[in-house]
C-alpha cells in the first residue's frame, strides 16, 4: 500500500510518500482501507518527538479516519467485509500505524458508527476532536446553563465544544484572532465572538456578559493569552486546559485563582477507557441530533498533498482538514 512515512521524530518536513506493507488484521482487528483520514496538532506533535508516544519506526500518523472493512481477523464478530466504520481513539497513529495510509489495522473495539445523515468525510473528522470537547464541556460534571469561553474556537476542537457546549445549553462565547471567522463561528452556535488579538477583548467580554463572568473557559491555546483567560473568570470559575498552541504560559499571578476560588483542569482524551470513550461517542450523537449540528470541514487535500494540509492546519482553519486517501 501506499503510505506517508516517518523515519524519525525530526519533524512533519521528513514525512515521505513511499510503499508500506499491507497490514494484516490479528485477532479482533479489521482491516479498512482508509476513504478519508483527519489531521490533528498531535501529528505534528509526535512527528516532532513533542508528545510522549515513541512508537516503533518507521511509524505512520493520522489518528482519525473512515473507511472500508476489507479483511476480518480472527474472533471478530458483528463486523461484516464491506462495512464502513469511523476510528474512535485509541493507539490507531499513536503507538501503531495510522491513517494517513490505504489501509490500516484497527481493534474492533475502537470501531464505531457515524450518525446516517453524516458525510464520509463528517465521519472521518469527528472523533478525537468532539470526544476531547466532551471531556472540557463534562469533566467538572453536568453544569447548569453556563457562560463558557472557547479559545482558539474555529479549530477542530474549538468547533467540536462550541456546538456541543450550544446543545447543552450554555452560552458560547469564542475568541479568534482577527475577524475573517466571526461571521462562521456566530452560525455555529457563538453567542459572541472576540478577537484575542484586540487589547481590549475581555473589556468587551464584560460589556457583553452585563454583570455576569465566564464559569468555564475551554483552552487550546496557552501563552499569553492563559492569564487574560483567568481575568474573565467568575467566582468558583473553571478552565479546562486542553491545549498549548502559543506554548508555555509565562508567570501569572496565583492570586487570581485563590481569591475567586478558581480551578484549573487538564483534559487529556487518552486517559478515556475504551468504555467511556464509546459512552461519550453516544452522548456526543444524542447531543448533535438535538441541534442538527454536524462536523465542519475546512478543506479537503488529495493524498499526496499532506505537507500542505498540515500548513493549512498550521494556519488556522475553520474546522477539520481531510487528507483524501482515495485519489491515490
Ligand atoms: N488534551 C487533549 O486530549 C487534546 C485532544 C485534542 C487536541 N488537543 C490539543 O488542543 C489544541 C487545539 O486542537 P485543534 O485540533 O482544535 O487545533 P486546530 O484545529 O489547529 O485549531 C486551533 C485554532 O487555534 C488558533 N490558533 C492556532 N495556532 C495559534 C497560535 N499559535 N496562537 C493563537 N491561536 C492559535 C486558530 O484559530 P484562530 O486563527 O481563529 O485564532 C486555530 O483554528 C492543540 O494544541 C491540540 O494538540 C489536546
Amino acid at each position: 500500500m501506499k503510505a506517508w512515512l516517518l523515519d524519525g521524530l525530526g519533524g512533519i518536513d521528513r514525512l515521505r510518500l513511499a510503499d508500506a506493507p499491507d497490514p494484516t488484521p490479528a485477532a479482533g482487528e479489521v482491516v479498512l482501507d482508509v476513504r478519508y483520514a483527519a489531521l490533528n496538532p498531535a501529528d505534528r506533535y509526535l512527528a516532532e518527538g513533542q508528545y510522549p508516544a515513541r512508537p516503533p519506526l518507521p511509524h505512520i500518523l493520522g489518528r482519525d479516519g473512515f473507511g472500508t472493512v476489507t479483511a476480518v481477523g480472527p474472533g471478530v464478530t458483528g463486523i461484516r467485509l464491506g462495512d464502513h466504520k469511523t476510528i474512535l481513539r485509541g493507539e490507531t497513529g499513536v503507538s501503531r500505524w495510522g491513517t494517513f495510509a490505504q489501509r490500516v489495522a484497527v481493534s474492533v473495539e475502537w470501531l464505531v458508527d457515524a450518525p446516517a445523515g453524516w458525510t464520509q468525510q463528517q465521519a472521518a473528522a469527528a472523533a478525537l476532536t468532539y470526544v476531547t470537547a466532551y471531556q472540557a464541556l463534562l469533566q467538572w460534571g453536568e453544569l447548569p446553563p453556563s457562560v463558557v469561553l472557547i479559545t482558539g474556537a474555529s479549530g477542530g476542537v474549538g468547533v467540536a465544544s462550541l456546538q456541543l457546549g450550544a446543545a447543552l445549553g450554555h452560552t458560547m462565547l469564542a475568541l479568534s484572532r482577527g475577524d475573517s471567522k466571526h461571521q462562521q463561528l456566530l452560525s455555529l452556535g457563538a453567542a459572541a465572538v472576540f478577537d484575542p488579538e484586540s487589547p481590549t477583548w475581555r473589556k468587551q467580554v464584560k460589556e457583553f456578559l452585563k454583570g455576569r463572568r465566564v464559569d468555564l473557559a475551554i483552552d487550546n491555546i496557552g501563552g499569553p493569552l492563559f492569564s487574560e483567560v483567568l481575568d474573565t473568570l467568575g467566582e468558583w470559575g473553571k478552565v479546562s486546559v486542553v491545549g498549548r498552541l502559543a506554548g508555555p504560559v509565562p508567570q501569572f499571578n496565583t492570586a487570581a485563582l485563590f481569591f475567586r476560588r478558581l480551578r484549573i483542569g487538564g483534559v487529556a482524551v487518552g486517559s478515556y477507557t475504551n468504555a467511556e470513550s464509546r459512552a461519550a461517542w453516544q452522548a456526543i450523537i444524542d447531543l448533535l441530533g438535538r441541534t442538527g449540528a454536524t462536523p465542519v470541514i475546512d478543506r479537503v487535500f488529495p493524498f499526496d498533498q499532506l505537507p500542505a494540509a498540515f500548513d493549512r492546519l498550521a494556519q488556522g482553519p475553520v474546522g477539520k482538514v481531510l487528507l483524501d486517501v482515495g485519489t491515490i
